[in-house]
């Protein structure tokens, strides 16, 4: 509470207290205190809002002028701010994020004012060992063996920052399989709140109600931070594709595709460490050529037959990437698709090209850790040497599949690799970047080799 607030004690027991604050004041409910009480501190500030700015024709759930509202605004990405802001305008007209029953956490679908489907949210606090995570069953774990809660690789409760960096990672090296995803900040009454915040929303709607001329500069329910993502039309898990290719294989040029595809998800996957990349966590889309009548007269292993097939892969799901240390072994979360034939095969000459100048560009790689640092600091349980180890671990990625595209090894190969670790070590007293050097070693043992 800012110091100019001065403290007004509101009794609703006596619903008659006649209380008069300026025409243009503004009530803030306390949140700080812990217990549960239905009549919190009402505090009062005058003169906060801006002249011409009618705030009581705004919704009491959440509208957007109760909370920081630069937070959902991307000025290096309109589109994607558009995106978000149709959310919030959806949420104040009614129209709310429902929750994704398959999902193992709390996920919800967005939706635009038209009802239509455009993002997938996942807020911090309801993630699998979140605070709000609604699904008992994995409450009940938590509470009875939390010594086993949670990877012991991964940060816990930091599955926001893994969906959007995986985001990052994926358009800094313009992979282009995982939908558009950053961190933003939504409210809603379909999300999993305390009983505590449901009742302070409560007592604001009441005290709107009994005294009109009060406004709130925090409204309703606390918005929540967590991942964005696009949602992707047309998709189905690839669980159901793969079968489907088994039994009918498309043309060749459309597996070619898929192989392209394919590729990009093992790029992607190894170099975050993705720990939970099984078959139902990626989608497919594939537009199958419409059913030739019997007797056609065309080749049908002419490409030019099948135009409009066309071939697409979604990463979804990253929130359990960027571990601290490799796992103990890599059996125990294993990369679902090594087990698939297109692993066999090894990477293209295409993803070679892609990939391979950025990978052993050292800048390239150092810049792609700033940019994880400046996402990943934002959130509150931030250690700067957790983030160190997390990088140590994703260098060391980079350093096996550079050298695995360079040796023409397959995804299967390329996952049989010894984990390795890269960590940055400064020479001497000075922080300049220009002396940082790396020392390469394999998990469990000692340093054995200089890079850089
Ligand atoms: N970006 C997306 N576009 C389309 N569908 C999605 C997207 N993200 C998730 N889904 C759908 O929602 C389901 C659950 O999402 P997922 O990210 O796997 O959540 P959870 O972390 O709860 O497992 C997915 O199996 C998929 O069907
Ligand atoms: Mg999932």
């Amino acid at each position: 509470m800012s110091t100019e607030e001065t403290l007004l004690n509101l009794d609703f027991d006596k619903p008659n207290t006649i209380i008069s604050p300026p025409d243009d004041g503004v009530v803030s409910l306390s949140s700080s205190s812990e217990e549960i009480c239905l009549v919190p501190e009402v505090g009062f500030e005058g003169n906060v809002d801006s002249p011409g700015v009618n705030r009581e024709s705004q919704p009491l759930l959440g509208g957007r002028g109760d909370f920081e509202v630069s937070y959902n605004h991307f000025p290096d990405d309109p589109q994607f701010s558009e995106l978000v802001w149709q959310a919030e305008v959806a949420i104040d007209n009614g129209i709310f994020p429902e929750r994704i029953y398959q999902g193992s956490s709390g996920s919800y679908f967005v939706k635009n004012p038209g009802n239509k489907i455009i993002g997938v949210f996942k807020p911090k606090d309801e993630e699998p060992y979140g605070r709000l995570n609604p699904k008992w069953t994995k409450w009940m774990h938590k509470l009875c063996c939390p010594c086993c809660f949670g990877r012991s690789c991964l940060i816990p409760n930091q599955g926001y920052l893994s969906e959007a960096g995986a985001s990052l990672v994926d358009s800094k090296i313009g992979l282009k399989i995982v939908p558009k995803t950053r961190v933003v900040k939504l409210v809603s009454e379909t999300f999993n709140y305390l009983r505590i915040d449901r009742e302070r929303s409560r007592l604001k709607r009441a005290i709107t109600e009994q005294f009109p001329n009060l406004r709130f500069n925090r409204m309703g329910l606390p918005p929540k931070a967590g991942s964005f993502q696009l949602f992707v039309e047309g998709y189905k898990d690839a669980d159901y594709w793969l079968r489907r290719f088994e039994q009918d294989p498309p043309p060749p040029h459309v597996m070619k595709k898929f192989q392209l595809q394919f590729e990009r998800l093992v790029v992607l996957d190894y170099i975050i460490r993705n720990t939970d990349r099984g078959n139902d966590n990626w989608l497919i889309k594939y537009d199958a050529p419409a059913q030739q009548p019997p007797h056609a007269d065309i080749d049908l292993r002419d490409p030019s037959e099948w135009r409009g097939a066309e071939v697409r892969i979604a990463a979804i799901d990253n929130g359990l990437a960027f571990p601290f240390k490799h796992p103990d072994s890599w059996r125990a979360y294993p990369y679902h698709w090594a087990w698939l034939p297109h692993a066999k095969l090894p990477f293209s000459q295409d993803t070679k090209e892609l990939v391979l100048p950025l990978l052993s560009d050292m800048n390239f790689v150092q810049e792609l850790c700033d940019e994880l640092h400046i996402l990943f600091k934002q959130d509150k349980g931030f250690d700067k040497g957790l983030f160190e180890r997390q990088m140590s671990v994703m260098r060391g990625q980079v350093l096996n599949l550079t050298q695995a595209l360079k040796d023409n090894k397959s995804p299967v190969q390329l996952v049989q690799m010894p984990a390795v670790i890269v960590e940055r070590s400064k020479s001497g007293s000075t922080s300049s970047r220009f002396f940082d050097s790396f020392q390469q070693r394999f998990q469990h043992k000692s340093p054995f080799f200089s890079w850089w």
